[in-house]
């Protein structure tokens, strides 16, 4: 059931259009209220009076509407869901959308909303497959939306393939999921990812390579089961996740500062590589090149993160996850590192060349908890990610 939920249905121009008007009948039935806002291209294929008559509301059209301005102003109408749901989604908005314009009223509530996006998609086929249309979805899901369908199927337009729109039961399915409680809503969960940089002075530094891609797929996958997620990150090559709390550090010191000011939280992930050591005393001022001179650096140890949240006496995350990447033994090596750490589990992978997995797409994982060692099948870091939070969720919940 749907009871005391607004949905916020933007209809754009195209034919799966009409599935929208059972779509309101069928949101309706299940106790939601539906704000119908529609493009000028939507009233092609359906008459506002149709949309307004189902929803029991009226339709809003217009950007620069006098009246709708001094009673609401699209700025609150955008806030006044728990759900905007595009429906049918055209290859024309996802591609404005994905751009951030706002020149009518439709993509300028898509701009001003705080509240969840959910789109689908109805489009043909090769517009679907457009190079554009699939950077499009891939922006806008990087951004935090997500996507019901499309499928396969005949289309409208007589051809077969990928771009129908998913039937009405679908949607309202979803609908039905985006609202059901999470098995970690409620929790706050610490991810830490990408490198440290650490200074040799105000130009040089030293650092581990790391993309961060890892962390990042931890993170969004912990935040997709309704975690609160702190995300800790250095200066990694990808961007962060939408939808999570980000901190952004430089050094280790830095790292275990935000680390701790964060605390407590219901589990801690420690996915960056953080640099060993640092420069004992970075210059303030770039080191100067004099000829057959070269500068000595010393290093002073950096602390370990993990292993200083996993020891701690008060206040220690009830579940706390290390990484250790390996090139050989892996299981004693890593079954030797959880101890030494005292956290209480790692993910433990082989990173030697041969694997292709440092710098790759895939991994394939071992994790090492009290019980033993369980090796993973090798699959997609998005799979390992989303494995894992399922893990974590469990663990919370036994608590
Ligand atoms: O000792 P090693 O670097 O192999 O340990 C890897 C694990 O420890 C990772 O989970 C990493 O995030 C964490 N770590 C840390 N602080 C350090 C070094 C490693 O949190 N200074």
């Amino acid at each position: 059931m749907l009871t005391g939920k607004r949905i916020l249905l933007v209809i754009s121009g195209g034919i799966a259009a009409y599935k929208a008007l059972e779509l309101i009948r069928r949101l309706r039935e299940r106790g939601a209220a539906v704000t119908p806002v529609m493009t000028r291209a939507a009233e092609q294929f359906v008459t506002p009076l149709s949309v307004s008559a189902l929803a029991g509301e009226e339709v809003h059209r217009d950007l620069f509407d006098l009246t709708k301005e001094a009673e609401m102003g699209h700025i609150q109408l955008s806030r006044v869901a728990d759900l905007v749901l595009v429906c049918p989604a055209t290859a024309d908005l996802l591609a404005k959308m994905a751009a951030g314009m706002a020149n009518d009223l439709a993509t300028t509530l898509l701009m001003a909303t705080d509240t969840p996006v959910m789109a689908v998609p109805a489009m043909n086929v090769r517009m679907y497959l457009h190079p554009a249309t699939q950077r499009n979805i891939a922006t806008l899901t990087a951004d935090g939306a997500h996507f019901v369908g499309p499928v396969e199927g005949d289309m409208a337009c007589g051809e077969f393939g990928p771009g129908r729109m998913v039937e009405v039961p679908e949607i309202l399915a979803a609908i039905e999921g985006a609202f059901s409680p999470k098995p970690l809503s409620g929790s706050r969960i610490l991810v830490t990812s990408g490198p440290t940089h650490e200074p040799i002075d105000p130009v040089r530094y030293i650092a581990n390579r790391s993309s961060g891609a890892q962390g990042t797929a931890i993170a969004s996958a912990l935040r997709d089961l309704g975690a609160d997620v702190i995300f800790i990150t250095g200066p990694a090559d990808v961007a962060p996740p939408a939808g999570v709390r980000i901190v952004k550090v430089d050094t280790a010191a830095q790292m275990l500062e935000a680390v701790t000011s964060s605390l407590p939280v219901d589990a801690a992930v420690f996915a960056a590589a953080v640099a060993d050591w640092r420069v004992a005393s970075a210059s303030d001022s770039k080191i100067k090149k004099v000829d057959g001179a070269l500068p000595t650096l010393s290093f002073a140890e950096n602390p370990d993160i993990l292993a200083t949240v996993a020891q701690m006496t008060k206040g220690r995350p009830p579940l706390v996850v290390g990484f250790a990447a390996e090139t050989d033994d892996v299981i004693t090596h890593a079954t030797a590192k959880r101890a030494r750490k005292g956290c209480d589990w790692i993910v433990a992978n082989d990173v030697s060349p041969e694997t292709g997995i440092m710098g790759g797409s895939e991994n394939a994982v071992t994790l090492i908890s009290k019980d033993g060692a369980e090796a993973w099948p090798r699959m997609d870091k998005a799979h390992v990610a989303a494995q894992l939070a399922e893990r974590i969720a469990q663990a919370v919940a036994a608590g």
